[in-house]
């Protein structure tokens, strides 16, 4: 049996282990999928003790996403473009690929939403790890723009120079115009905060995207988009869901069902 594992910390709450023994079973691979507490300053030889015991590859999340991208072989052009890395495996010559799925599956589930994405003018709110990990995958998919905002004006300026014009840094008070579709890429949602964007933004928009999910409730800009009518709201559940097919599918060569994972795994 090949082993597989998430690493971080906190882990006992990830639900990796879950979603990745489901789509053994369902895709009919024999794997298993563990836990693992990551110590800090122990990440390195947490993963190479872990290789070293058969593991194939893993999923690294918080705090390790860093640690995980400085300790790759070899890198992703995405995971090259996030500066981290949430999904490792060992090759077949024994060198660590490291890549990250994370704003792909994002991708992957606002494509399954079919929210506005080619030609759309896009506005994402938030420049920190979040937010670099999910500007390469949209642009991907051609918008016309994307507006990133941020409360640290020169981080969303800084952030937006490593692409090309399409791309624009600036601050909340100077947005202007409408957007197609508007992504949380902050983590206002995690603290019950909202990031200050006026009304007339967000109830303009076709779409809004809060990355963050609650097992609980709905998030704090979810809940706001709704209260303002915006057409399509989403949290990031699906792109939970998505990030860790794209991982298995990197691992096994097979690419898992979505509709029946958010079936069985979506919390409310
Ligand atoms: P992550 O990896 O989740 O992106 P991060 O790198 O710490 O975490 O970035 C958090 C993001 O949320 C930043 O863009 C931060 O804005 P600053 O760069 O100005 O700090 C944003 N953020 C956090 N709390 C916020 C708040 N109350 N209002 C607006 N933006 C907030």
């Amino acid at each position: 049996t090949d082993k597989y594992a998430v690493l971080g910390n906190p882990i006992e709450h990830s639900m990796s282990p879950l979603l990745h023994e489901f789509f053994a079973q369902k895709t009919g691979q024999d794997l298993s999928y563990g836990r693992i507490l990551v110590e800090t300053g122990t990440f390195e030889k947490t993963v190479r003790d872990f290789f070293k015991n058969g593991g194939r590859g893993c999923n690294v999340t918080v705090p390790c996403k860093l640690d995980a991208y400085k300790l790759a072989d070899s890198l992703s052009d995405y995971a090259k473009a996030a500066g981290a890395v949430n999904t490792l495996k060992v090759m077949e010559d024994g060198s660590i690929y490291g890549d990250n799925t994370d704003g792909r599956g994002l991708v992957y589930d606002l494509k399954r939403l079919s929210c506005p994405l080619a030609d759309a003018r896009i506005l994402i709110i938030g420049a920190g790890g979040a937010a670099k990990g999910i500007l390469l995958p949209i642009l991907n998919e051609a918008p016309k723009e994307i507006v990133i905002a941020n409360r640290t004006v020169s981080k969303a300026q800084s952030l937006s120079s490593l692409y090309s014009d399409k791309v624009k840094g600036c601050g909340f008070d100077e947005l202007e115009g409408s957007f197609d579709l508007i992504i949380n890429a902050s983590s206002t949602s995690l603290s019950g905060e909202l990031p200050p964007i006026k009304d007339e933004i967000i109830e303009k928009a076709q779409a809004v995207y809060d990355l963050m999910y609650s097992k609980t409730a709905l998030t704090t800009f979810t809940q706001k988009a709704l209260s303002l009518n915006v057409p399509k709201v989403s949290d990031g559940f699906g792109m939970l869901i998505g990030q860790a097919i794209l991982s298995f599918e990197l691992w096994r060569g097979v690419k898992p069902d979505f509709d029946s994972a958010i079936k069985k795994f979506r919390p409310c």
